[in-house]
């Protein structure tokens, strides 16, 4: 009998402190009009100093378990995705680990940048469906705030600190249905935090740069042909999609999307304009948002994907 994933638990958590777009005033020459026409963003979270990714990992995960109704001690599998790790190693999922008290259970980070956690979701699933793991904890979780270069008004206004996550189990019923990952790493150069260290010393940029043009026509490109990629696999048409959550980098790179795919406004998913572009957390808190406040209900069908840094894209298709 086929087996399956099923997300059963979903859970997130926001730094307290909130950037809006007024505080970007006092900042950089920036207004509020501009970053709300130019991406819908309205407001951000920024971690406290002392706040790590696996600190906001570790309050999403216990969310998630809390609402899947299980123990950590349940846990046989942490995936954390993120692009700002607490260190260098150990990975930021061994940490999490640590902090949820789990023991001996594969623990790793999966780097993909703003695809991070649809690349994770799918991995989960494959050890999940096969058997080799019972119930998996994967998160999104990311302080941007630490790789941005504050003085850099055409990036700092982008980005907010956030971390989401889920709990899949092992099931007879769907769940996730389908899952497509791609890369094109010819692109790397345009959207990247360039930094290397040697001998001690940081060589090269920290902090993020890129070709905002070239991301935006390239995410909009490809976050058409993931989700109808989704749709072919599963015999769909774009009207059976009950919810689309696609990466929440901007609000113009999301109605343009949904606008190709024929899904209307009401169908998606849009947390861009409190959370900022939160990385490989943005899907996990969309996702989470709209299961918390009753709109994702049993049997709908669910398209999760993203796009970032690489690059990389690719998409879920969960039957809730
Ligand atoms: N405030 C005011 N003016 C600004 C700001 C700012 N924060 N940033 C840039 N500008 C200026 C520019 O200097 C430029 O001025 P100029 O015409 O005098 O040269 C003008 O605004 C227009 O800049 P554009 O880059 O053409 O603006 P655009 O409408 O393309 O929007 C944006 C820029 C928002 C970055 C857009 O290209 C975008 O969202 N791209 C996608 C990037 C993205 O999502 N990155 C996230 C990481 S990737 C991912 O998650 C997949």
């Amino acid at each position: 009998m086929a087996m399956y994933s099923r997300i059963i638990g979903t859970g997130s958590y926001l730094p307290e402190k909130i950037l809006t777009n007024l505080d970007l005033e006092s900042m950089v020459d920036t207004s509020d009009e501009w970053i709300q026409t130019r991406t819908g963003i309205k407001q951000r979270h920024i971690a406290a100093p002392d706040q790590m990714a696996s600190d906001l990992a570790l309050a999403a995960s216990r969310n998630a378990i809390q609402a899947a109704g299980i123990q950590a001690s349940d846990i046989d599998l942490v995936i954390v995705a993120t692009t700002t790790p607490d260190m260098i190693f150990p990975s930021t999922a061994c940490i999490l680990q640590n902090k949820l008290g789990i023991v001996s259970s594969p623990a790793f980070d999966v780097q993909a940048v703003c695809s991070g956690f649809i690349y994770a979701l799918a991995t989960a699933d494959m050890f999940v469906s096969t058997g080799k793991s019972r119930n998996a904890l994967v998160v999104g979780s990311e302080v941007y705030s630490r790789i941005m270069d504050w003085n850099d008004r055409s990036t700092c206004v982008l980005f907010g600190d956030g971390a989401g996550a889920v709990v899949l189990t092992r099931d007879q019923k769907p769940g996730i249905l389908s899952s497509h990952l791609h890369a094109d790493g010819s692109y790397s150069q345009v959207l990247s935090a360039p930094a290397s260290i040697h001998s001690g010393k940081i060589q090269g940029t920290p902090f993020i740069t890129m070709e905002g043009g070239t991301v935006f026509k390239f995410a909009v490109k490809v976050l058409e042909e993931a989700a109808l990629e989704a749709l072919q696999a599963n015999d769909l048409q774009p009207s059976d999609i009950d919810w689309l959550i696609p990466h929440q980098a901007n609000i113009r790179i999301i109605t343009s999307t949904a606008k190709k795919l024929g899904i209307p406004e009401e169908k998606v998913v849009a947390t861009v304009a409190q959370h900022g572009n939160t990385s490989a957390a943005s899907v996990p808190l969309a996702l989470d948002q709209a299961v918390r406040d009753g709109r994702i209900q049993p049997d709908q069908n669910v398209v999760l994907e993203g796009v970032g840094g690489g690059f990389t894209w690719g998409s879920v298709l969960v039957r809730w």
